[in-house]
């Protein structure tokens, strides 16, 4: 399959059709990411335990497109959670997909939450 940014849109809590279960929060490394797979897309998610939050953003990196984003480092710039493309450094903020150090697409951002053990994932189909 080739990768293709038009299957990314993002998902406001709002929004939510489907939760899917992505698994146990337990299997998800601390301060990193992890990707899952939700029908076509893969999605990076994100344990950031220094904030004790959540997040997932599609693993696309709109750079070069390559799915890679879940193995990027994480971190805040001006109270922003971030992560960093592994490859090139783009960073892109974990809330609202923006690229935080350059005009690329933003990517797509989807809301997160457990319940019990496990992680799940927000989406709008
Ligand atoms: S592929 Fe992600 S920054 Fe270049």
């Amino acid at each position: 399959m080739i990768a293709n940014l038009s299957t990314y849109e993002s998902v406001q809590p709002d929004n939510v059709k489907v939760w899917f279960k992505a698994g146990p929060a337990s299997k998800f490394p601390k301060n990193g990411g992890a990707c899952i797979k939700y029908k076509d897309k893969q999605i990076a998610i994100f344990n950031f335990t220094r904030q004790a939050t959540w997040y997932a953003c599609q693993n696309l990196c709109p750079h070069k497109m390559e799915m890679v984003l879940s193995r990027g480092m994480i971190g805040e710039e001006d109270m922003q959670p971030k992560v960093a493309c592994p490859l090139h450094k783009n960073t892109f903020s974990l809330k609202t997909g923006k690229n935080l150090n350059g005009s690329l697409d933003a990517i797509a951002t989807y809301p997160v939450k457990v319940e019990g053990e496990f992680v799940f994932v927000g989406f709008s189909e």
